[in-house]
């Protein structure tokens, strides 16, 4: 069977090193290990919509910054297609017949849509579109063919209700759709990344993120302030680093093990600083993020080269959804004229 990746973003806000971390690091290592037949990545804005639909403009400020996003992390627009999911409507089609497949009550157990739920205080007013978004979910994965689908581990309950969505179609209508996989990092800690804060996860609404974007300067405020373990106070005084966001970017971002090992164990026995290890942190970021800033400066002040490549990318999308609603269709039997 052919290899074909997908994942797309929410675009609510530039990406930070919590996506990094899990889903973009996995999209790069499918491109640089040669993978793949095809791999897509996509601006979900109609996703985005569904929890900002009275500030559109949030959304459509940030539609191409993820793009960008991807882009600077070394994602190549001559291996992957690059698209807007506004741009294909045919997913939308899709999403009316899946729509029916699924009963409320599936969707209100779903626990990352519980979690989203209570985060965004919409308890007593769900947008439908929210509640349904892991359908058109549904719709972006199904509309490739796409059976490999990189992502942070909070999107599992999403793609597991996906995989209930194909099973159901296929067994009512016959086989049409492809049943998708989800592949998250292999190391625990950049699964989940916390906060700077120490919060269980960076988030732009918690204000706890280092972006891909942030400069120097800004890495460093933001490294320096981090949330260490509380009880160490004395630098004789044994550190937990468990709980530890900053060892927990170390483990995640940290190319040197036996470095990142030893540190571990210096600061676990007591007579390591926490602000020692936070300059290492900072060294180690800003290596990795030196050549990301570079490439992102080169799409900054190009545009026009940006647009070609969503533009084209989002063509070439649409004629593949476009096959796959045909066959979609003729499966259910929506099919009257010739
Ligand atoms: N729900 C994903 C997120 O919030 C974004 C997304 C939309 C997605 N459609 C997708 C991810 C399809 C993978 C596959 O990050």
């Amino acid at each position: 069977m052919k290899k074909v990746i997908l994942t797309g973003d929410r675009p609510t806000g530039k990406l930070h090193l919590g996506h990094l971390a899990s889903s973009l690091r996995l999209r790069l290592k499918y491109q640089i290990e040669a993978d793949y037949d095809e791999m897509y990545v996509f601006s979900a804005d109609m996703q985005g919509l569904t929890d900002n639909a009275k500030t559109p403009e949030k959304i459509k400020e940030n539609v191409f910054e993820v793009i960008k996003d991807n882009l600077s992390i070394g994602l190549d627009p001559n291996k992957i297609t690059f698209f807007v999911q506004s741009g294909i409507p045919e997913l939308n089609e899709l999403t009316m017949y899946y729509l029916n497949l699924v009963t409320l009550s599936r969707l209100k157990r779903n626990p990352t849509i519980k979690e989203e739920i209570k985060q965004r205080g919409f308890e007593e007013s769900i947008p439908v579109g929210f509640l349904t978004y892991p359908i058109s979910q549904a719709a972006d994965i199904t509309a490739f063919d796409a059976n490999i689908i990189p992502v942070g581990d909070d999107q599992i309950p999403i793609l597991e209700q996906v995989c209930e969505i194909v099973d159901t179609f296929n067994n009512t209508y016959g086989e049409a759709l492809v049943r998708p996989k989800y592949v998250i990092p292999e190391n625990k800690s950049s699964r989940r990344l916390p906060g700077t804060d120490g919060k269980a996860k960076m988030s732009k609404s918690a204000g706890n993120c280092i972006y891909l974007t942030d400069d120097t300067e800004t890495v460093r405020k933001k490294v320096m302030g981090m949330y260490t373990d509380p009880n160490h106070i004395k630098i004789e005084d044994p550190g937990n680093t468990k709980d530890n966001p900053v060892f927990i970017y170390l483990d995640a971002f940290c190319k040197d093990r036996d470095k990142y090992e030893e540190l571990k164990s210096h600061y676990e026995q007591g007579g390591l600083g926490d602000k020692a290890v936070k300059e290492y942190l900072f060294e180690v970021l800003e290596e990795m993020l030196t050549p990301i800033r570079e490439k992102r400066a080169y799409y900054d002040t190009h545009p026009e080269i940006v647009e070609e490549i969503i533009k084209d990318g989002t063509k070439k999308a649409r004629e593949k959804a476009s096959e796959v609603l045909s066959r979609v269709r003729k499966q259910i039997g929506v099919e009257y004229f010739n």
